[in-house]
């Protein structure tokens, strides 16, 4: 496993695969891996030849009161983690490597991007897509593989590919949970063992939000407030947003009559914490 830490490297050894007819699999992330991620990379490892796994904690995505400075960071645990995954190269640049100081170009997926998520972090998701392409054009992957707990951000990518006709495939994997139903998040390490207790509310808020559809509650209002006060019982939670959303378009569905997105985004302590659903009604 070689560990690259120039763009130019890089460059180099994707062109020099892409003429050897290579199939280049990418897993971006922002290290500090975890189960979630490793599925992810073995997912990649399967549908490639070389395996491309990017460590960058990308401070375009972070909004000025956003935890950039405190987001967990291990390279020497994580390049020990990849290394047993096979992996070919781990591209690690530095901030200065990727943005010079005279950097102003960005891509802005517009539309996906306004609500969840988007609504609550500005700029979010322009970060997101102006770093993604940047590493798409110096990695130059055949396929690439998101999670999607963050389900947003995989909608966002795919539009980005289809609207700019990018060669990449994008494969979304499903959420890796934990063992009693929390997303794997880097984030989690932010909680205190109390707080891990009350982390679990988000993925029973989407099992209750599944229950109510089940039985045949159609008005998403109704739903979106039994969440509500279901996760205000659990001690330190404080709801950001809980929404009902066409899987596709994003946009607040009226009634529920057909394949929905329940997705939430609850403060646990310090932890901002996502999850979501696809509830079938
Ligand atoms: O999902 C993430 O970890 C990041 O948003 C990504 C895709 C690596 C871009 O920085």
């Amino acid at each position: 496993m070689e560990l690259i830490k120039t763009i130019s490297q890089m460059k180099k050894i994707s062109s020099k695969w892409k003429k050897e007819g290579q199939k280049i699999a990418f897993v971006p992330t922002m290290g500090f891996l975890h189960e979630g991620h490793l599925a992810l990379v073995r997912k990649a490892r399967e549908l490639g030849d070389k395996l491309v796994v990017s460590i960058f904690v990308n401070p375009l995505q972070f909004g000025p009161k956003e935890d950039f400075r405190d987001y967990p960071r291990d390279l020497e645990r994580d390049l020990s983690l990849l290394e047993k995954e096979e992996t070919d190269v781990v591209f690690a640049p530095s901030a200065e490597e990727m943005y010079s100081p005279d950097f102003q170009t960005y891509v802005e997926v517009t539309k996906l991007t306004q609500n969840l998520c988007g609504a609550f972090r500005p700029g979010h998701f322009k970060g997101v897509t102006t770093v993604v392409l940047k590493l798409f054009n110096i990695v130059k992957p055949d396929i690439a593989i998101f999670g999607e707990k963050d389900y947003q951000q995989l909608q966002v990518i795919k539009q980005m590919v289809k609207d700019l006709n990018l060669d990449v495939e994008i494969v979304g994997h499903p959420t890796v949970r934990e063992k009693d139903g929390l997303a794997m998040s880097s984030r989690n390490t932010y909680l205190s063992s109390l707080e891990r207790n009350s982390a679990l509310c988000l993925y029973k808020a989407l099992l209750l939000a599944e229950k109510l559809v089940k039985e045949g509650e159609k008005n998403p209002q109704k739903i979106k407030k039994q969440l509500e006060n279901f996760i205000h019982g659990f001690p330190f939670t404080k709801v950001q947003y809980i929404e009902l959303v066409d899987p596709q378009t994003l946009e607040p569905v009226k009634i529920i009559d057909k394949p929905v997105l329940c997705a939430l985004a609850v403060y646990v302590g310090k932890a901002r914490l996502i999850d979501n659903k696809i509830i079938n009604p």
